[in-house]
């Protein structure tokens, strides 16, 4: 591929599609209005548990999941040798812990699903359960054990792939401030405030929860809005013993990192663009954190933060080419599952970018399924828009 791609928003999205675009021969620019991996990205808890996080019936876009899943070992594995870079990541399954009876069904209804779909699911009880994860409470009644699901440090997983994408000369800018969109139907053209411009033949727009704003000058309908996920790690002093497994049950999810902190997630608030933490965010996570694992009572978390998440109104991503502006890609809206599904959306923009059909299960992500936008406004208008958005 010769073309030259500009590729708006520097999360992992926008990392990795820059990466994958890179590989196959555009010319790449990365803009990012401040720094890479600096909202939601840096954020996460970077599970990769596509099981976990779909607990019904399995569809497409568990299946994009599962598919990005078993990407990730080939690609952090080229990640980390060209870098040199280590992300911890970890193979330690997960357990999705049950502290009722009549849970026990669904535990095992789903342990049959996944098995039909590449997991060696197994539910584990009683003693088999404190043997493979010795920390929890012994309320607990039975556990969904996923080996397949693993996890990464994201924050360094977000600086290697930056890394990557230099070594292999995609050009990145930060610390933009404020993009305008001035020119998307014969070539395409975005503006820096500082009144830097940037050409290129297609435009890849990944601002995850800040993709909306593209909605009246595109003309398309992006509704994707922010939900805040607020987190708090523990130090994990030496005298405890470490979870062996990402531990999830209905209120949120646990997981051991390297350093040595356990990271606990997540709420769910709408606060618009305010990505600040609250008492009362961070008050429920430790209501439930120590009934999960006891020896957290009476601890108080040490760190505390919070991510905005992208989410679309179907709570899917918005992946592809918009039929209407055909040098116009989105890589958006990947809400609870941006690490996971980081590889396969980067296979998947390369594909659209390079004009490759996308298989038919893809149409559920096409970025033009919420229709038209309502108002359309003239360029001017449109450029106060992004700023509006992009601080
Ligand atoms: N994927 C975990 C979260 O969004 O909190």
């Amino acid at each position: 591929m010769n073309d030259t791609i500009i590729v708006m928003g520097g999360g992992i999205i926008g990392l990795s599609c820059a990466l994958e675009l890179r590989r196959r021969g555009a010319e790449v620019r990365l803009l990012e209005t401040a720094s890479c991996g600096g909202q939601a990205s840096g954020a996460a808890a970077g599970m990769l548990a596509p099981y976990s996080e779909n607990l019904e019936a399995p569809d497409a876009f568990f299946m994009l999941c599962r598919e990005s899943l078993q990407l990730y070992p080939a690609w952090q594995q080229q990640i980390r040798e060209l870098t040199g870079m280590d992300f911890e990541y970890t193979a330690c399954g997960s357990l999705y812990v049950a502290y009722h009876e009549a849970d026990l069904l669904a535990l095992e209804s789903r342990m049959n699903w996944q098995r039909d779909y590449g997991s060696s699911a197994v539910v584990l009880q009683d003693q088999e359960l404190f043997d493979a994860e010795p920390g929890l409470s012994r309320k607990a009644i039975a556990a969904l054990l996923t080996p397949e699901e693993h996890h990464i440090y994201a924050p360094d997983f977000v600086k290697a792939l930056k890394a990557a994408c230099l070594q292999e000369g995609v050009r990145i800018h930060e610390h933009l401030d404020a993009l305008d969109l001035v020119e998307w139907k014969d070539r395409i053209e975005v503006r820096a405030r500082s009144g830097r411009a940037f050409t290129g033949d297609q435009l890849l727009v990944c601002t995850g929860a800040w993709a909306g704003a593209m909605s009246d000058l595109l003309g398309v309908r992006i509704p994707v809005q922010p939900i805040r996920g607020q987190i708090c790690a523990y130090a994990w002093g030496e005298n405890r013993t470490p979870l062996n497994h990402m531990v999830f049950c209905s209120q949120g999810y646990m997981v051991q990192k390297g350093n040595g902190t356990l990271v606990c997630g997540a709420s769910e608030d709408i606060a618009g663009f305010d990505s600040s933490v609250t008492e009362r965010g961070i008050r429920r996570l430790m209501q439930w954190n120590h009934k999960v694992v006891p020896v957290l009572e009476g601890l108080k978390p040490f760190h505390r933060w919070a991510g905005l998440r992208p989410s679309t109104l179907d709570g899917q991503p918005l992946i592809g080419r918009l039929p209407h502006a055909d040098r116009v890609l989105l890589a958006a809206g990947h809400y609870r599952n941006g690490i996971l599904l980081s590889p396969v959306t980067a296979m998947l923009a390369a594909d659209c970018a390079e004009g490759k059909p996308l298989p038919a299960w893809q149409q559920a992500f096409r970025p033009d399924r919420f229709g038209t936008a309502v108002t359309r406004v003239d360029a001017a208008g449109a450029a106060h828009a992004m700023r509006r958005s992009c601080p």
